[in-house]
């Protein structure tokens, strides 16, 4: 290359689009949705604080939220890639509010403490203040604000963010929503805090019900609209001001809470979704509070918020949602409803199972659209062992497993060890129609075939002997992290690409 043209030539087309792609992939990554959950912890039973964060991991479950900055969870999450926002619960928001140096040994004890080991992204300060404790709201702001002082002097202001959640009642004529307002009472407040957020680029916490609005709006707000199902389009709402259509309950609560923003002057403050869910029990006069529901609100949510489609005031910008909750709180008192929010029980097992296939790697007990190859039933020994030997042999399937000794040779018998195979196969081929025929001595099912310590390909379960093993992978990252990990690689790697490029060019220039 000695023509000087064609270095420079080089350099525009090397480092442009390298540029360019870095800053396109920032920018998605900024806005990138999650899904977490909340931890409540009014149950018999807890899981320990370590086999909290084992079954977080287990389930790909990357961001929590606590009500408190409970020292044990926050030890037990460091080193993990889960982030998590802890809470000053609102008793502490007194002495918090009315001393600068309470508020700085708060922040020493509960963050510094464990950042950067744990990661925590935010501190919420109390929970519904305004709704709850209305008497409480004038320690609100000097809270947030000496909590804020106290991060900057640690010099972490930047990575964690202080908001306070809030009670979607503090919206009022919120539909249509291009009408809603914030409680004017509460204006003062209000106004302070957004411009709080706006100034420490914070999120404006909502804890969003869209059960609450439809059994407060019977008759008003259908019942599909609240849990996301697709509707005729007769059937979405219409604002009439703005002629924006919606299609679910929650979309609607969300573009009200940034219309009453704009009525203040405000924005650029999003909004974080910290609490949302609906409940799998209730009382008789709660009958919309079902598993069904609750299983269909929780499993449309968690696509609609991966799906990545924002609102429709806001396409370009989806909300990160925590689900309320993860372990149904059985402590909790009446009404029933109150103990029945969790997509688990206190001892792990799944109140049910997510309708979720395809949306990513989050909750992995997700066994919907999991199919298996077994061996069909009564097929006599002679089809099956020919058929066996084909899937390990130029079928290459993996049959490793039912060698002797191997965690699934037993039960020694052909209908085991050809369900094994046959199984192995039909993953391996990514579920490719007639990769589970084998002349008709393969059978397709749901259930998982796993058993004891044989875990069939295609299986979420973990067996006793590896589980330790896939959690320190998951630990490490691959796979845990929806995004962030690929990404940031990536990015990583297109930084160096420019850096040698602007070395390069820069030589260049000065030889020349
Ligand atoms: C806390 O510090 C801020 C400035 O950092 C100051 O404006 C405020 O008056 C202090 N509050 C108290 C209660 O000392
Ligand atoms: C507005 O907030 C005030 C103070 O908390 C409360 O008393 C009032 O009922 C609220 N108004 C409405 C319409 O909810
Ligand atoms: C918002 O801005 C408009 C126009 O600048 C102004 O008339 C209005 O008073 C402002 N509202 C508030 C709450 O600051
Ligand atoms: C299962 O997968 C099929 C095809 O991949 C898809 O059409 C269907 O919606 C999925 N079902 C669920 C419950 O996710
Ligand atoms: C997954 O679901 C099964 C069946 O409901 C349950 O036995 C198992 O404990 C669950 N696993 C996890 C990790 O939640
Ligand atoms: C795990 O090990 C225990 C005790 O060794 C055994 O009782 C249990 O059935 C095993 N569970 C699985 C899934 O293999």
């Amino acid at each position: 290359m000695e023509n000087p043209k064609l270095i420079i030539l080089f350099c525009l087309f090397i480092l442009l689009p390298s540029s360019l792609s870095t800053v396109i992939k920032v920018k998605q990554g900024k806005d990138e949705p999650y899904v977490g959950v909340n931890i409540g912890t009014d149950v018999s039973n807890l899981l320990s604080p370590a086999e909290l964060v084992s079954f977080l991991q287990l389930e790909k479950i990357t961001h929590v939220r606590l009500y408190d900055a409970d020292d044990k969870i926050l030890k037990a999450l460091a080193k993990t890639k889960i982030r998590v926002i802890i809470a000053v619960p609102n008793n502490q928001l007194l002495a918090i509010g009315s001393s600068n140096a309470t508020a700085a040994n708060w922040i020493g004890r509960n963050v510094a403490a464990y950042y950067p080991e744990t990661l925590i992204t935010a501190v919420a300060v109390g929970d519904e203040v305004l709704t709850t404790i209305p008497s409480s709201a004038p320690l609100l702001m000097p809270a947030i604000e000496s909590l804020y002082s106290a991060l900057v002097a640690a010099n972490l202001h930047t990575q964690i963010k202080i908001s306070t959640p809030s009670s979607f009642s503090i919206v009022l004529d919120s539909f249509p929503p291009s009408q809603a307002f914030f409680n004017q009472t509460l204006s003062p407040v209000v106004s302070q805090l957004l411009q709080f957020l706006s100034r420490t680029q914070s999120p404006l916490m909502m804890n969003l019900y869209p059960y609450y609005v439809f059994m407060q709006n019977k008759g008003v707000v259908p019942l599909d609209n609240s849990l996301f199902k697709s509707l005729t389009p007769s059937k979405e709402m219409v604002d009439s001001n703005t002629l924006l259509h919606y299609t679910n309950v929650l979309d609607a609560m969300i573009d009200s809470v940034y219309f009453s923003m704009k009525n203040l002057n405000v924005t650029d403050v999003v909004v974080l979704v910290t609490e949302t869910g609906w409940p799998s029990k209730g009382e008789s006069k709660e009958p919309y509070a079902t598993i069904d529901n609750s299983n269909t609100y929780n499993s449309n949510l968690i696509k609609h918020i991966l799906d990545r489609s924002g609102t429709p005031l806001h396409p370009e910008f989806t909300s990160s949602v925590y689900i309320y909750e993860l372990f149904n709180e059985d402590f909790r008192s009446p009404p029933i409803s109150e103990a029945h929010w969790g997509l688990f029980y206190g001892n792990s097992t799944p109140v049910y199972l997510l309708h979720v296939s395809g949306s990513g790697t989050f909750l992995a007990n997700d066994t919907t659209n999991q199919t298996y190859c077994i061996a069909t039933e009564g097929t006599d020994t002679k089809t099956l062992q020919s058929a066996l030997d084909w899937a390990c042999g130029p079928g290459r399937a993996n049959c490793a497993e039912i060698q002797a000794g191997e965690n699934c040779y037993q039960p020694n018998n052909m209908y085991n060890h050809a369900s094994y195979a046959f199984d192995s196969y039909y993953q391996k081929e990514k579920k490719a129609p007639g990769s589970c025929d084998f002349k008709g001595a393969a059978t397709i099912t749901t259930a998982d075939p796993s058993h004891g310590n044989c875990i069939f390909p295609g299986s979420k379960k973990v067996s006793n002997k590896t589980r330790q093993v896939v959690n320190s992978i998951q630990a490490s990252g691959a796979g845990s992290v929806r995004f962030f990990g690929t990404r940031m690689s990536s990015f990583d790697k297109d930084l160096h690409m420019i850096f040698l490029g602007v070395v390069f060019c820069w030589f260049y220039s000065f030889l020349s």
